[in-house]
Formats: C-alpha cells, structure tokens, sequence
C-alpha cells in the first residue's frame, strides 16, 4: 500500500526546518551507502550525528504522533530518527530495496524498516526530475508532493529517485517498524479503520460501528507483535 498523507508539516515548522537545514553540513551520499547502493546513489545526506538534523527529525516525530492517518496507516511500533537528503545538479539514486534494519543510533537496538517514508521539503515548482518512483505488482508509481507532504510505501519495494536537472530536491526520510509486521494485514487493518470511521461519522449510534470495531481489535490482536 501506497499513501499520500497530507501536511505532516505547517507552513511554520517548514519554513523553520528549511532555514535550519541550509545552515547544515551536508556530505556526500556515498558515506551511508553499502558498496551496492554507492554504485547507484549520488546526492547529499546530513550527517547521523547532525545536531540540526537531530532538531528538525525531533519535530517530524512529534509531528507524526498528531498525526492519525499515519498513525492508522502504520502502526508504529518503532521509527527511527529521519534522516535528511538533498539531489541538485543531476544527483539521482538509482533502484534499490532498502536494508531490512537499522541500528538505533546511540544503542544496541535495531528498527526493521517494515515502512518507508519520504516526508518532501521543498515544493514541486522548485525543481525539475526528483521524483520518487516506488515499484509494486501494480506497476511503477511516481511520487512528487508538495512540501510538508508525506508518502508512506512498504519497505519491500523496490524504488528510485530520478534525477534532479534544476534547483533542488531537499526531504527527509526514515523507516518504521510496525506492531504489525505483514503488509497484507497492515493494509487490511487500515481500510478497515477507514471503513469504520466513515461509518461513525454518518451513523455513530449505529450498532456495526462498536461491532466492527470489536473485529479490528481481535484481528490486530492476532496479527501484532508488540
Ligand atoms: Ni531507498
């Protein structure tokens, strides 16, 4: 499952992460790249140890726990801190599936990346190329949202960043482990959270509505791993 989520940051948080990360010191992409990956990847991250994208990531997290569509989307048990990257000048990421763990930074604990997210930073209008194409058994879809707008994709696509030919690409990215380790059930579980609240909102005395929602709990009881 694919999933635009809209305004995961303000106008204000924006503009406020955007002036924070021109002042960072960003480093060649090749530095977090497996020897596969730098083959494939040329663009800008900050560094893990960032104090600037350490503060930016912070309020992304916050941002996210107000945040219900992901919240129903991914059931998050874990998301590592976000990470930031930048694509000007050509810089592209060729296709790709992500690593299947990441250590926490700071700890001995690893996040297996169940969920991918990029979180855009910089509007469509202010660059050409950049996009994000996410391949699935449907196809390549191309992702390319407006600022502080988020897409969520399983972490078992394959995936590309075309490359940026004016301006630049700035966003951050980061990866979650869900409660719910399978993607059919995650999905399930999520349109059924959908069908349940569409349901409330027209009807929220009408008996299906307690009733369905007694079914999601059994079933995320089945399907978690907490
Ligand atoms: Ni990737």
């Amino acid at each position: 499952m694919m999933l635009h989520i809209p305004g995961v940051l303000g106008p204000a948080d924006l503009e406020r992460a955007r002036a924070l990360l021109r002042e960072a010191d960003w480093q060649d992409g090749d530095a977090t790249a497996g020897p596969l990956a730098r083959r494939v990847k040329a663009n800008h991250q900050l560094p893990l140890d960032s104090t600037i994208g350490a503060a930016v990531g912070q309020r992304i997290l916050e941002r996210l726990g107000e945040t219900p569509l992901f919240i129903a989307a991914a059931l998050p048990r874990r998301v590592l801190p976000p990470r930031f990257n930048r694509y000007e000048g050509g810089g592209t990421y060729g296709r790709h599936i992500d690593n299947a763990l990441f250590r926490v930074p700071g700890t001995d604990d690893y996040v297996r990346s169940d969920i991918s997210c990029t979180l855009f930073l910089s509007d469509p209008d202010e660059y050409d190329g950049g996009e994000l194409v996410v391949e699935d058994s449907f196809g390549a879809h191309r992702v390319k949202l407006p600022a502080g707008d988020m897409v969520l994709y399983p972490g078992t696509s394959h995936h590309f960043v075309t490359p940026v030919t004016r301006g630049a690409r700035l966003a951050a990215f980061f990866w979650t482990q869900s409660l719910v380790p399978a993607e059919a059930d995650r999905r399930s579980l999520f349109e059924m959270d959908q069908a349940i609240q569409a349901l409330a909102a027209e009807q929220p005395d009408h008996p299906s509505v307690a009733a369905l929602t007694g079914v999601y709990h059994n079933l995320l009881r089945r399907w978690s791993q907490p």
